[in-house]
């Protein structure tokens, strides 16, 4: 990639969170505008919650057209949204933000973000028998986003059990006919596994027994740093086709970035810079512990 193309025509992108420092967007999306042609930046704004209600007038006061959301804010913006995809009505959460005619539109791009990553791998997923680990955000996304194209049976297992409960709940009135459940019978097998939860992250746990590992013919993690989590690794040992969570990273910011532009995102271009961007922290990681 040349020069970073900057001139008073630039169009404006970029990220609200608090922190916002640690993200690979700006580097993702700045690379992949910049190398189909476009003359766009995409800037990290580190936002406090109180500065919330002033945002969107500020944004569109400088022209900003679009951008992401994470921590603490995918929730909390709602309220400023003019509208909302079905996928972020349903979540009540918005990772993707673009200004149109019609004001402030906001999206949720993780759960299409994993299911493409599936896709990308040739990972069934329609009409399949899946068990989810986990009832957080991630996993709410990407449970809507399954039901939404359609599941054989949906399992979600978590610590709390309330909490995959009162998901279930969720998902049950936001789609009537989905087949869901929230505990194992011991006769129980799955097309694919999903592991939505943090556990394996900065730990060497699985968050699952082996015996359901091993009855399982897809085994996948959100986590992508490490690349390969216990989880992964005890997979791979039984055999099993892996994935891990760049590519729900990515996918993300493909779906994000062609709301934007209208145009496809250059993918193998941002997933190597989301590559070069994790290279660099284990650098700067392995540096520390010098
Ligand atoms: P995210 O937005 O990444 O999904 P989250 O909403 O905080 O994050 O959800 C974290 C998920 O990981 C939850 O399902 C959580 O389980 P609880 O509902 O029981 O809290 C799960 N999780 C986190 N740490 C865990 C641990 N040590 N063992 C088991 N599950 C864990």
């Amino acid at each position: 990639l040349g020069a970073i193309q900057i001139n008073g025509l630039t169009r404006k992108f970029g990220i609200i969170g608090s922190p916002v420092k640690h993200s690979f967007s700006p580097a993702m999306h700045t690379n992949a505008l910049q190398s189909i042609g476009l003359n766009a930046v995409y800037l990290p704004f580190s936002i406090q919650k109180e500065k919330l209600p002033d945002l969107l007038p500020s944004f569109e006061l400088l022209g900003i057209e679009g951008f992401n959301i994470t921590v603490p804010h995918k929730e909390n913006i709602i309220p400023y949204l003019d509208q909302l995809s079905p996928a972020a009505q349903i979540l009540g959460s918005v990772n993707t933000v673009i200004h149109t005619s019609n004001g402030w539109m906001g999206y949720s791009t993780d759960g299409n973000g994993f299911l493409r990553s599936l896709k990308h791998e040739d990972i069934p997923y329609q009409q399949k028998t899946i068990l989810m680990i986990g009832a957080g955000g991630a996993a709410k996304a990407i449970a809507v986003a399954l039901a939404q194209v359609g599941v054989k049976e949906l399992i979600i297992v978590n610590r709390t059990q309330e909490k995959a409960d009162s998901l279930a709940t969720i998902l049950k009135k936001a789609f009537p006919d989905l087949a869901i459940r929230t505990s194992l019978v011991d006769t129980d097998s799955f097309d694919l596994l999903i592991n939505t939860t943090s556990v394996g992250m900065e730990d060497d746990r699985s968050p699952i027994e082996d015996y359901w590992i091993q009855k399982s013919d897809y085994i996948t993690d959100i986590i992508y740093n490490p690349p390969k989590t216990t989880l992964l690794k005890k997979a791979e040992q039984f055999g099993k086709k892996t994935l891990n969570g760049l590519g729900m990273l990515l996918y993300q910011g493909v779906e994000a970035f062609e709301i934007w532009t209208g145009q496809p995102a250059p993918e193998a271009l941002m997933r190597k810079t989301l590559l070069d961007s994790l290279h660099n922290i284990k650098s700067m990681e392995d540096n520390q512990d010098k």
